[in-house]
């Protein structure tokens, strides 16, 4: 599929730039975006060129400022409750990838925009990126996940101020609260989200997808994700790469992955 509204480069690494390309409306998710991710990330799922994503806005400006407010025009509870389930299945489908997935977050990170990037495992920012949930300024709340997903990252008490208050906050002070993992002037942002996904594409890649699953049962109660993990574990002995790991450790000499 030609997308109209996302740019995608995949290098020879297996690291994929997808780049959302927006950039007049400050990348807002309007409904040909949330498809075409939607349509990547389900090819993306079985493509064995891509081994992980950085994701990312087009200009210097902002990374995603939120769904396209031009859509809420008339938008009626029926359409409403569909419109953010299909925006949550898109996102959770970025999240079960089984592949890491960094935002790399280069301005404005709002509402929806915000929700992309905690839909995605990790996020780096540019010191010019601004996060925030700004729905209650047009009366609506979260509807792709925020009200989910932040609390479980950085904390209900800091996540109900967010999203009641609807202020934004710097990247600074996301580094502070655990929303982003690494601050980096804009130059250097995408070096250092690649050099971040670098790091793990070094390692076994069932164990990397193993280990996305098992730490997203974290949100379980603790005896269920436990159990799960104890499961992975298993299904990790079984690869020819534990094999190859344990091996190359014992003999002193670097492990030569497969990715079996
Ligand atoms: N939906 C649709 N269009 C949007 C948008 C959004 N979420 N955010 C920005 N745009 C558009 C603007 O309408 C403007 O389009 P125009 O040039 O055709 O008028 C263009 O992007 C540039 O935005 P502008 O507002 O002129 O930039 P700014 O630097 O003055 O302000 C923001 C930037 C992000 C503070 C401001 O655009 C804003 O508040 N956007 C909405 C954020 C939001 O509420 N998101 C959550 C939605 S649920």
């Amino acid at each position: 599929m030609a997308y109209s509204t996302l740019l995608v480069e995949i290098e020879s690494s297996g690291v994929a730039v997808v780049t959302i390309n927006r950039p007049d409306k400050l990348n807002a998710l309007n409904a040909e975006v949330i498809a075409e991710l939607d349509d990547w990330f389900t090819q993306a799922a079985s493509d064995d060129t891509v081994k992980g994503v950085i994701l990312t806005g087009s200009g210097p400006k902002s990374f995603v400022a939120g769904a396209d407010i031009s859509r809420f025009k008339g938008l009626g509870p029926i359409e409403g409750k569909r419109f953010a389930a299909y925006g949550q299945q898109v996102f959770n489908k970025i999240e079960n990838l089984g592949k890491p997935v960094i935002a790399a977050v280069n301005g404005f990170a709002l509402g929806g925009g915000s929700e992309l990037a905690l839909a995605c495992h990790m996020r780096v920012a540019s010191t010019n990126a601004l996060f925030g949930q700004p729905e209650v300024n047009l009366g609506i709340i979260p509807g792709y996940g925020g009200t989910q997903r932040l609390p479980r990252l950085v904390g209900k008490g800091i996540a109900t101020e967010l999203v009641l208050t609807g202020s934004m906050i710097n990247a600074e002070r996301a580094f502070a609260i655990g929303l982003v993992n690494h601050v980096f002037e804009p130059t250097d942002l995408m070096e250092g989200a690649r050099k971040l996904l670098h790091s793990i594409l070094d390692k076994a890649p069932i164990a990397i997808s193993l280990s996305l699953e098992a730490l997203r049962a974290s949100d379980l109660p603790l005896s269920v994700g436990l159990s799960h993990e104890a499961a992975l574990f298993g299904q990790a002995c079984a690869t020819e790469d534990f094999d190859e790991g344990v091996d190359a450790f014992l003999n002193k000499r670097k492990a030569a992955f497969k990715g079996r």
